[in-house]
């Protein structure tokens, strides 16, 4: 959603998504990438040597190390992305500030080594949301996807130390900041890249299911009160984890993604007969695009 040449391209797609679901609402999720948009940071964060990485893969980043006054034109490149939006026909907007790109990396102490006024904190994020809402209609749905943790504890990696991430306290205080200009939170958690992974655990560690984000979303509720919408994503895969998060916990809806990869039809089998969600959380389908590898490996052999 960075230049009006994608408008188009999103029309035809969102014309089709409607067509097939009238009565659904699409919101376009905006996101910068930050350092995850830099190949030669990237690869050496993955442990390349930086003399091995090719030529030509670097290109200008913009991360929580750039000048001040880059880091200024955030907000307003925030609020052209989402008149865009509206001119594609979505229905609202979700600003990504999660998994290490570049607004998650601005919360956390871990990417955000600044002092001055964009140090680890909420301040680049509020002004980006506070941009977008100035730019949009007032009763235009304005959300948040934002990390309410790292999982991230302090370490040293390629030489470098790094601080610890954004704990559930810090995320619970972001979060009350920027609750007045939001229709809806998702809360996620993670840092792409460190050595933590989607599920908060250690990357060789054992893959958990359940609500990942308990503890972090207590807070948060705690810190914005009753009357935001609180969503959450990670680990859900039954009823009674989705139960355990909404009706004795702290959100009103949840928000599954790899269940959908390994099964698409799994809402409706959810729905029928109560069946748990076949993912296993193994998280081959990130390298694979977002290609179930389990399913393709089982329908290979004829077994699905
Ligand atoms: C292949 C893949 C692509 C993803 N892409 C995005 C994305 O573009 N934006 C986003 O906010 N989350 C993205 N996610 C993260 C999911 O929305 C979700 O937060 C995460 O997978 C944890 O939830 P789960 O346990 O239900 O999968 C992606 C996840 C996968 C597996
Ligand atoms: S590849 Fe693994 S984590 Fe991804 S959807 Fe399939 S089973 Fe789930």
């Amino acid at each position: 959603m960075h230049s009006d040449t994608v408008i188009e391209a999103h029309k035809a797609v969102l014309s089709k998504v409607k067509a097939e679901c009238p009565h659904v609402l699409v919101f376009a999720q905006l996101a910068h990438a930050g350092m995850m948009g830099h190949a030669m940071k990237m690869m050496m964060q993955k442990g390349a040597d930086p003399a091995s990485v090719p030529e030509g893969v670097c290109c200008t980043p913009l991360t929580m190390d750039s000048p001040k006054e880059e880091l200024d034109e955030l907000p307003a490149a925030f609020a052209a992305a989402a008149v865009r939006a509206i001119e594609c026909g979505y229905d609202g907007v979700q600003i990504h500030s999660g998994h290490g790109y570049l607004l998650a990396s601005s919360l956390s102490p871990t990417m955000n080594t600044r002092t001055d006024e964009y140090k680890a904190g909420p301040e680049l994020l509020y002004r980006v949301i506070r941009a977008v809402k100035d730019a949009v209609p007032d009763r235009y749905p304005v959300a948040c996807k934002m990390n309410c943790t790292d999982n991230t504890p302090a370490g040293e990696w390629m030489g470098r130390k790094y601080a610890a991430g954004t704990t559930p306290q810090m995320g619970a205080a972001s979060a009350a900041k920027i609750a007045p200009m939001l229709c809806l939170l998702e809360l996620t958690g993670g840092l792409a890249g460190y050595p933590t992974c989607v599920d908060g655990t250690a990357r060789k560690g054992v893959k958990r299911q359940g609500f990942y984000y308990a503890e972090a979303a207590k807070l948060v509720r705690e810190a914005v009160g009753k009357d935001l919408v609180l969503a959450g994503t990670g680990g859900f895969r039954t009823m009674e984890h989705i139960d355990s998060a909404t009706v004795d916990g702290p959100l009103d809806m949840v928000a599954p993604s790899r269940p959908f990869l390994r099964t698409p039809t799994w809402l409706c089998d959810l729905e029928d007969s109560g069946a748990p969600s076949k993912c296993i959380s193994c998280n081959g389908c990130f390298a694979a695009r977002g290609t179930c590898v389990v399913r393709q490996k089982l329908q290979a052999i004829g077994k699905e």
